[in-house]
């Protein structure tokens, strides 16, 4: 039986899981693959670190070159994390005619594009199931399962710390600092919780969702990002007076050519199947022209989660090894029949879906019911649908509007913006 060897660059949280899974189903993976697959070598920062599992089998090594020159590597696993110098060793790999899986999101943001143009230029294999939302398969699903769809919107929720945080606030009532204290202690959230509060490692998602989904680059730095940090326990129970819950929601929607892309806490109806995905979990909704609205639920994060994710594009690799392996799907238009009927009437205002938006005003001193008259005033072409007091000189609206102008008119009409979060599933 011949045999396929792997090197990892990494042995943490992920590398483990990847080990343990290779280990613990080889015979499996042999039977499906017919082939033997060995782990040639181990990339680590430190060989005395203790380990989580047993590794007197394997060749642990401080130097990289171990393995980018060793031409019987056939396929590197990235497990370490890090733009620099990993990408320079990725790049290595890859031109050395070297498979490559990753599951590291904060490199494919910025580098994707550009790795696998290396990957096809040599004929090898770019594979990173894990780098969005960990166990669930959704590089997978978008490639592959939805290929025959036009995709004109994703959202999800993207980072479990975010969203165990938010789940505190919304069941215990607990502070935004009490619940990421918690999230610290359980292991959901980093010493330094900033990428994930802060809407960045969701948008770093986002920009590689965008790209599966519209075939189309986007800059990180393009994802509108607002994270939760604002986020207080008053805008939930608002939020929950008003039918809804608030998630942090990675979104990608493509109209006309054109992308959108943002991270930011948003309400969601408690009716949408986002609302119910609680903790640590992730999920991602997907609207396809033929299948309609699907939806994508697990674990974000973990040891065997996530090594189920690196360990899957292993076994495809090694299924289509040495055939032309990953290739986007071809990007068609939207072409269904009410956009090609917008399109061809010219009537541009009518391709934007309708929006609405949570606002929370500065009071002015006055109570909601004298507010509620000011605002439809200042608003006459949308639809207000409630003003509500807050203690804290503030008041929030719901607002159905066309697009963002509401708050450029609010704002043009003297009223102080103190919040804007879409609204999603009403
Ligand atoms: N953790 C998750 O659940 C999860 C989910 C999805 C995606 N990811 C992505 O997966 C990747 C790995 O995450 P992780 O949580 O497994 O990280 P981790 O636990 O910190 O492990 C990183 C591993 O890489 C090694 N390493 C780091 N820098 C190195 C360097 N310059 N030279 C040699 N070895 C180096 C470390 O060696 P030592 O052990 O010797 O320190 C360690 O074994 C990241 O890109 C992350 O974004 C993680």
């Amino acid at each position: 039986m011949k045999q396929l060897n792997i090197a990892l660059l990494g042995l943490g949280t992920v590398g483990s899981g990847v080990v343990k899974i290779i280990e613990e189903n080889q015979q499996q993976i042999q039977d499906t693959i017919g082939k033997k697959l060995h782990i040639k070598h181990i990339l680590v920062r430190s060989k005395s670190k203790k380990r989580p599992i047993n590794i007197t089998q394997y060749h642990l090594t401080e130097n990289v070159e171990d393995i980018l020159n060793d031409e019987e590597v056939d396929i590197v696993i990235e497990v370490m994390g890090g733009i620099t110098p990993t990408v320079d060793w990725l790049k290595q790999a890859l031109s050395s005619g070297k498979h490559v899986i990753t599951a590291n999101k904060d490199l494919l943001a910025v580098h994707l594009r550009e790795l696998e143009d290396l990957a096809e230029a040599n004929g090898v294999a770019l594979k990173f199931e894990a780098s969005v939302a960990g166990g669930i398969p959704i590089v997978n699903a978008i490639n592959n399962g939805l290929n025959a769809n036009n995709i004109s919107k994703f959202m999800g929720i993207l980072n479990g710390t975010s969203n165990f945080i938010l789940s505190k606030m919304t069941q215990e009532n607990a502070s935004y600092q009490d619940a990421l204290d918690e999230a610290q202690a359980l292991g959901f959230a980093e010493a330094d919780p900033t990428d994930d509060v802060e809407g960045i490692d969701a948008a770093r998602k986002v920009v590689i969702t965008s790209y599966l989904s519209f075939n189309q680059v986007i800059r990180l730095e393009d994802v509108k990002c607002q994270g939760i940090s604002q986020v207080t326990t008053d805008d939930i129970a608002l939020a929950d007076a008003l039918g809804y819950k608030i998630k942090l929601i990675g979104k990608g929607t493509y109209d006309k050519g054109r992308v959108q892309a943002s991270v930011e806490p948003t309400l969601i109806h408690k009716e949408h199947q986002l609302a119910s995905v609680e903790n640590e979990f992730n999920a991602i909704y997907v609207i396809g022209d033929a299948v309609g609205e699907t939806m994508f639920y697990g674990k974000g994060a973990g040891s065997l989660a996530t090594g189920s994710a690196v360990a899957s594009d292993l076994l495809n690799v090694a299924l289509q090894f040495e055939s032309n392996l990953h290739t986007l799907p071809p990007h068609f238009e939207l072409k269904t029949d009410e956009t090609k009927e917008m399109m061809e009437s010219g009537d541009e205002t009518k391709l934007k879906s309708k929006e609405s938006f949570y606002i929370v005003v500065h009071n002015q001193g006055k109570e909601a019911f004298q507010l509620e008259d000011d605002i439809k005033a200042a608003l006459p072409l949308h639809k207000t649908l409630k003003v509500k007091d807050r203690d804290d000189s503030t008041a929030s609206i719901l607002v159905v509007g066309l697009d963002e102008s509401p708050v450029k008119e609010l704002e043009a009409k003297g009223f102080e913006i103190e919040k804007v979060y879409p609204v999603e599933g009403n």
